[in-house]
C-alpha cells in the first residue's frame, strides 16, 4: 500500500470521526475542519444533524454544530419552565413576534416539547456565543437573574427561551433552527416538522 493511499485513508477517517463528533463537542471538531476532503466539507456545511437528546441531564446543556454554528439544546426542567411567565415585561419581544423561529414553535417556550430548547447559540448583537447561565442571582448576573444566557462580548441577556431582555445591544431574541423528532429522544436539526 503506498503512502498516498494510507494518507487517503487517513483523511478520510478524520472526516468521519469529525462527523460523528459533532454533537457536543463544537470546540473539539472546529479545528478538523481544514483536514476534511472537500465532499465531506461541503455535505457537512448545509446537512440536516441528529442529536439524541435523551442523554441531557435535567438542566444541563450540549452542543451540536449545525452549517457551522453552534446549536445549543437544553433540558429544561419543570422549575425552568415555570420562570418564563414572570418576566415577560423586561423582554424585548416576549411572544416572539419578530420570525426568529419556524412557525410550528410557538409560545413563550419557543419548543415542540416544553423540556426541549433548541437555539442557534449566536447573539443577535454581533455574533458571540452566549453562556449558558441556568444558575439563580449569580453574584455577577445580579439577584434577578433566573437563568438563561449571558453574553460575554457586550452583555446581552436571553431567558430560558432565548427571548432577549430590554435595554441591552442584542436587537432580537436567539434563533430557533428547524427541526422535528424522529422519535422520542432523537432530533434532526436543519429540517422542518411537518404541519400538522
Ligand atoms: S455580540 Fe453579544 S452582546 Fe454583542
Amino acid at each position: 500500500m503506498t503512502d498516498e493511499v494510507n494518507s487517503g485513508r487517513r483523511r478520510f477517517l478524520t472526516a468521519a470521526t469529525s462527523v460523528v463528533g459533532a454533537v457536543g463537542a463544537v470546540g473539539v471538531a472546529t479545528p478538523f475542519l481544514g483536514s476534511w476532503n472537500p465532499s465531506a466539507k461541503a455535505k457537512a456545511a448545509g446537512a440536516p444533524v441528529s442529536a439524541d437528546v435523551g442523554k441531557i441531564e435535567p438542566g444541563r446543556m450540549i452542543i451540536a454544530e449545525w452549517r457551522g454554528k453552534p446549536v445549543y439544546l437544553v433540558h429544561r426542567t419543570q422549575e425552568q419552565l415555570d420562570t418564563l411567565a414572570g418576566h415577560n415585561d423586561h423582554l424585548l419581544d416576549p411572544q416572539s413576534e419578530q420570525p426568529q423561529q419556524p412557525s410550528y414553535v410557538t409560545g413563550i417556550e419557543r419548543s415542540i416539547k416544553p423540556e426541549l430548547l433548541v437555539l442557534v447559540g449566536l447573539c443577535t448583537h454581533l455574533g458571540c456565543a452566549p453562556k449558558y447561565r441556568p444558575e439563580v442571582a449569580p453574584a455577577d448576573l445580579g439577584e434577578d437573574w433566573v437563568g438563561g444566557f449571558f453574553c460575554p462580548c457586550h452583555g446581552s441577556k436571553y431567558d430560558l427561551s432565548g427571548r432577549v431582555y430590554q435595554g441591552v445591544p442584542a436587537p432580537l431574541n436567539l434563533e430557533v433552527p428547524p427541526y422535528r423528532y424522529v422519535s422520542d429522544v432523537v432530533i434532526i436539526v436543519g429540517e422542518d416538522q411537518e404541519q400538522a
